[in-house]
């Protein structure tokens, strides 16, 4: 191929490529970390297994710290969230029949972009507060429900499922989600938070960084798992065909869903803790039984067949039976996912304009050298 590899132009160029960035450090920041090699998750100096007790709203506070100078209490950030929801609310009527032909998540995103980076009063605040009134609007308009209005004076998890259902759940139901939206609050420098940054690094605002990365929350390679998840349990139905559907599975080459992660070679922490708050909801009906033995079951053949490769169970497994067990039809999945990261994303924003660098990678062209005519 005729390329511009030996020219003046691509002298400027570094050596080195990455197509996927993978071992390249793009940002700094005190957010969290992902240790793949131990199995830990650090949020701001925290192990994710400390923080699964504290609310969402603390972990909120934890996150924006030393960021923006509005609430910052775990008391003050879950009045002002309040507030916010139920600020929101009118626009759900607005947006809603717009919506009629997307899909959950395209839903939300149509949603949320009636927000504008006009205005700057806490936007941060505005942004967390936004997901679960949209996302349950968006939930029940699919069973051919009208919208609930949010309630301010509760908590954050609290509001979400009474807007989802309609009436109030009860605290064991409520803990659960709020477990998993802090355990999904932040996670590195993933595909979506980076997005958030280099939107967030054009001064466009924050409503733009986030839909940005909701958009890339979207793809399937991202935040998409859990859904399938539950499809598997579908699918092999009852205890007596565990092992024979998985070992089929695994026969025809199929990957098993929830299991095996890029990053964490040893146990995604994440796992454990939402194993333990679906460990807290097993009176609550559903399939948690059946999971764990499917769970159990996954993890030997696993063992057996990849011997070389240590596949564990890995965050989606557990999501999707909090998720199940709380209420969430599987469509929604991804937009629940949205109202935890939520959280990142927009502490992510707000440490990228401290940091205040336009972020512009270089491409190496493999094009034709220019031609003298067209
Ligand atoms: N079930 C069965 N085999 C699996 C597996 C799974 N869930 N995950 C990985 N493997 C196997 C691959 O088939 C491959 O085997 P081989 O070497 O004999 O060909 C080996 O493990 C390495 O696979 P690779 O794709 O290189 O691993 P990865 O670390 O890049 O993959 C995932 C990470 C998450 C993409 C992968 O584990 C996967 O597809 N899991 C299922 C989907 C899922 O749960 N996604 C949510 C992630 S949070």
């Amino acid at each position: 191929m005729n390329t511009l590899s030996n020219t003046s132009h691509s002298a400027a160029v570094p050596e080195t490529l990455s197509p996927g960035l993978e071992n390249i450090v793009a940002a700094e920041t005190v957010l969290s970390h992902v240790d793949g090699a131990e199995g830990r998750l650090i949020v701001r100096g925290y192990d994710l297994a400390q923080l699964s007790s504290r609310s969402f709203e603390a972990v909120l506070g934890l996150l924006w710290r030393d960021f923006a100078a509005g609430p910052s209490s775990e008391a003050e950030i879950a009045a002002a969230l309040g507030r916010a929801r139920a600020r929101i609310f009118p626009l759900v009527k607005d947006g809603l029949a717009a919506t009629a032909e997307l899909t959950q998540v395209e839903a939300l995103r149509l949603l949320l972009s009636q927000l504008s980076d006009e205005e700057t009063d806490y936007h941060y605040i505005v942004a967390v507060a936004a997901v679960p009134v949209f996302a349950a609007a968006i939930a029940r308009s699919r069973a051919g429900l009208d919208p609930v209005a949010p309630d301010p004076d509760v908590s954050h998890s609290a509001d979400f499922l009474k807007m989802l259902h309609g009436k109030e759940v009860g605290s064991e139901l409520v803990g659960a989600l709020d477990t998993y939206l802090v355990t999904v609050a932040d996670h590195g420098l993933n595909a979506s938070t980076f997005t958030a940054r280099v939107i967030a690094s054009t001064k466009a605002g924050m409503f733009s960084s986030v839909i940005g990365a909701l958009c890339a929350l979207k793809g399937p390679l991202h935040g998409g798992a859990p859904g399938p998840v539950l499809d598997m349990l579908d699918a092999i139905g009852a205890e007596h065909n565990i092992q024979s559907w998985l070992t089929d599975a695994l026969g025809r080459g199929e990957r098993l869903m929830g299991f095996g992660h890029r990053i964490y070679r040893v146990r995604d922490p994440r796992a454990d803790v939402l194993k333990t708050a679906v460990a807290a909801l097993r009176d609550s009906g559903g399939r948690i039984g059946f999971a764990e033995a499917v769970e159990r079951e996954a993890l030997a053949l696993l063992a057996q067949k990849k011997p070389l490769r240590p596949l564990q169970t890995n965050v989606e497994f557990y999501t999707a039976l909090v998720l199940e067990s709380v209420g969430f039809p599987r469509e929604s999945f991804t937009n629940v996912f949205a109202a935890g990261r939520m959280a990142g994303w927009t502490a992510h924003v707000l440490e990228q304009d401290r940091v205040g660098k336009l972020i512009r990678p270089q491409s190496r062209y493999i094009g034709p050298s220019p031609q003298r005519t067209l």
